[in-house]
């Protein structure tokens, strides 16, 4: 199987990359060698390379500098999706994408006003420009008539790249108080974790008799996390506990405080409540998903000194 692995260098794109050298042989351009905002060389790598699988993590994820790079944003996260799809579908070929839980206006509660689960039918209603523009970038490969797979995933962190995990390693080691908001609900993912379960996603596809039959059974828009839910402060005291706990804070823990969201305003507006039901991808697919506590220790049991020092 030939497969299109874009993002290479980002969070998930690097988690995926060798689990999927075990399915196929993979082609992963970085961005000077493929520039999503370019559609002709989008077009041209895909027309070129012929794969039997595109597998898209890349994105724009700049949340807040979205906000004024609005056509940028725009060209990575929904043009150059579409026309993944577009060129997807005359080669036959699928298309898996990943999306955010930034889709939704995070306003979801139950009658005692607590956050529940949001479920893909829930209707869509992004409050930023990365959300619109991702879910621009759903709708294409959805009205594309491609074989494809979105899977909307929430708060990815990995000992790679920039995330919630490493600057609140850094800051923990660099201050004795953290002040962190409170009243923002999710669920953390490990990028390792989102990319061995999509490797076990796609297992099925190289045993089915034929793709088609794979695809016309799978196929479709997913909610794709592991279970239980948190605040970021409730995130941040994991990560720090468990980083004392090893040791890997050089230094005395710090205080943590959860604060609201009023009281860090940030440009582009989020969600109060990300959460994603995901019954129909445990259905589907017949998986158990573990809790994000149980990923989290796993990731933070590969942290050395330098990943830290660096991030
Ligand atoms: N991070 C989260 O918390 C989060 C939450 C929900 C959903 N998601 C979704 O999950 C997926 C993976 O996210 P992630 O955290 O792994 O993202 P990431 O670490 O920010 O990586 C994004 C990748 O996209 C590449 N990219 C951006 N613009 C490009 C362009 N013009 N041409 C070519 N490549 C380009 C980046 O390349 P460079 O390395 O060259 O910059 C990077 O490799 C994305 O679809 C994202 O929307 C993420």
């Amino acid at each position: 199987m030939r497969i299109l692995l874009t993002g290479s260098n980002g969070q998930l794109g690097n988690a995926l990359h060798a689990p999927l050298g075990q399915q196929g042989s993979v082609y992963a351009p970085l961005r000077n060698e493929l520039d999503l905002s370019n559609p002709d060389q989008v077009r041209q790598c895909i027309r070129e390379f012929k794969p039997d699988l595109i597998i898209n993590p890349a994105a724009y994820t700049a949340v807040d500098l979205a906000e004024t790079e609005e056509k940028l944003a725009h060209a990575v996260n929904a043009e150059a999706p579409a026309i993944m799809a577009e060129e997807a579908r005359k080669l036959g070929a699928g298309l898996v994408h990943y999306s955010t839980d930034y889709v939704f206006d995070g306003e979801k509660l139950d009658q005692h006003g607590q956050v529940i689960p949001y479920l893909e039918t829930d209707t869509t209603n992004p409050q930023n420009v990365y959300g619109k523009t991702k879910l621009a970038g759903e709708q294409a490969i959805q009205s594309s008539g491609c074989r494809h797979l979105i899977l909307r995933t929430s708060w990815v962190y990995s000992l790679h790249g920039k995330n919630f995990l490493l600057t609140i390693l850094r800051l923990a080691r660099e201050r004795d108080q953290l002040r962190i908001v409170n009243d923002q609900w999710g669920t953390p993912n490990s990028a390792a974790w989102l990319a061995e379960t999509s490797c076990s996603l796609l297992a099925g596809l190289q045993q089915a008799n034929t793709p088609a039959d794979w695809w016309a059974e799978h196929a479709g828009l997913y909610h794709f996390s592991a279970a239980g839910k948190a605040n970021w402060f409730e995130f941040a005291t994991a990560i720090v506990t468990l980083a004392d706990r090893q040791n890997k804070l050089n230094k005395a823990a710090p205080a943590l405080t959860g604060i609201s969201s009023s009281e860090y305003p940030t440009p582009a507006r989020r969600p109060h409540n990300s959460l994603l039901g995901t019954q129909k991808l445990q259905d589907q697919f017949a998986l158990d998903l573990p809790h994000w506590q149980d990923c989290l220790q796993e990731c933070m049991q590969g942290l050395d000194q330098t990943a830290a020092q660096t991030a």
